[in-house]
């Protein structure tokens, strides 16, 4: 090689390097509250949230995104987990907020946590779905994803998809698109409602509850005042992406397997009539 070429290399391999590394919890997210009770461990590899009888704990991202495929990986507060509730969601916050919401349900040693989901387009939810999952979240690390394009949103778990909330706004369904979110999370007490309905209180004797965070990776358009710029630039690979028939498969069989709420099938609740997007699911 001659000096040019292998200087040309090292220059592409160190583009490269920084490029396919995960990312750095330092880099990418601020801790918003819990005095102390959120901590950025390891060089910014593992974040740790806590809570105690006197607060909970949460952070944010630095960055705003417009669409995005999102990864994180979560370890669950084990043991007795009663009562509290670990949140991870996209957000634009303020009274006509878009939302995208991972929530994590305790519970006794032993019984099953519950992972609900929402949607929420211009301030409005009322789309829970819920699961119970085919592990134990708290013994080992899990990927939860969001990947949110102009067509859909889509829910998985360690790859297999598990909500799909569609673009539908030719049928006059509101969707995300015009608001750019931040990445929150927290852990708090929700011992009023969380475990069976507010049945089970938190058991304050095992207290400080930890969840942990580590491989964060978001291939994604951030949302800056001078416009947004998209991770890989050329339409990445996320951006048109909707669920194959395998997607639709896995969906249906964790949906089938796992899914204990759907508000779509709530007619009791809905009396007046379901939510327009369940008409086409
Ligand atoms: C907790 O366990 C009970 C009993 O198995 C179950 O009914 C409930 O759905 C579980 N999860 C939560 C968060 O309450």
């Amino acid at each position: 090689m001659n000096n040019k070429i292998l200087i040309g290399f090292l220059l592409f391999a160190t583009i490269f390097l920084v490029a396919a590394s995960a990312g750095n919890f330092n880099q990418d997210f601020d801790i918003t509250w819990g005095d102390g009770r959120a901590k950025i461990l390891g060089n910014g590899q593992l974040l740790t949230l806590s809570l105690d009888k006197t607060s909970g704990s949460g952070f944010r991202s630095k960055n705003e995104y417009l669409f995005g495929k999102i990864d994180m990986q979560l370890k669950l507060v084990a043991g007795n987990s009663a009562g509290t509730v670990t949140a991870y969601y996209l957000s634009s916050l303020g009274s006509t907020h878009d939302e995208i919401d991972f929530e994590f349900l305790g519970n006794l040693s032993g019984d099953p946590y519950i992972l609900h989901t929402n949607v929420f387009t211009q301030g409005k939810g009322n789309r829970e779905q819920q699961f119970y999952l085919w592990f134990d979240p708290t013994k080992d690390f899990h990927t939860y994803s969001i990947l949110w394009n102009p067509q859909s949103i889509i829910f998985s778990v360690d790859g297999t998809p598990i909500r799909e909330f569609k673009n539908l706004e030719s049928k006059g369904v509101s969707f995300p698109k015009n608001q750019a979110m931040r990445i929150y999370s927290s852990l708090w007490n929700a011992d009023d409602w969380a475990t069976r309905g507010g049945l089970v209180k938190t058991d304050w004797t095992k207290a400080p509850f930890t969840a942990s965070y580590r491989n964060f990776n978001a291939q994604a358009c951030t949302w800056t005042s001078s416009g947004s710029s998209c991770s890989s630039n050329n339409s990445p690979s996320w951006f048109g992406q909707s669920l194959d028939s395998t997607g639709q498969e896995r969906i249906h069989w964790v949906q089938k397997k796992y899914m204990i709420y759907n508000y779509c099938t709530d007619t009791k609740r809905f009396s007046q009539g379901l939510p327009l997007e369940c008409k086409f699911a």
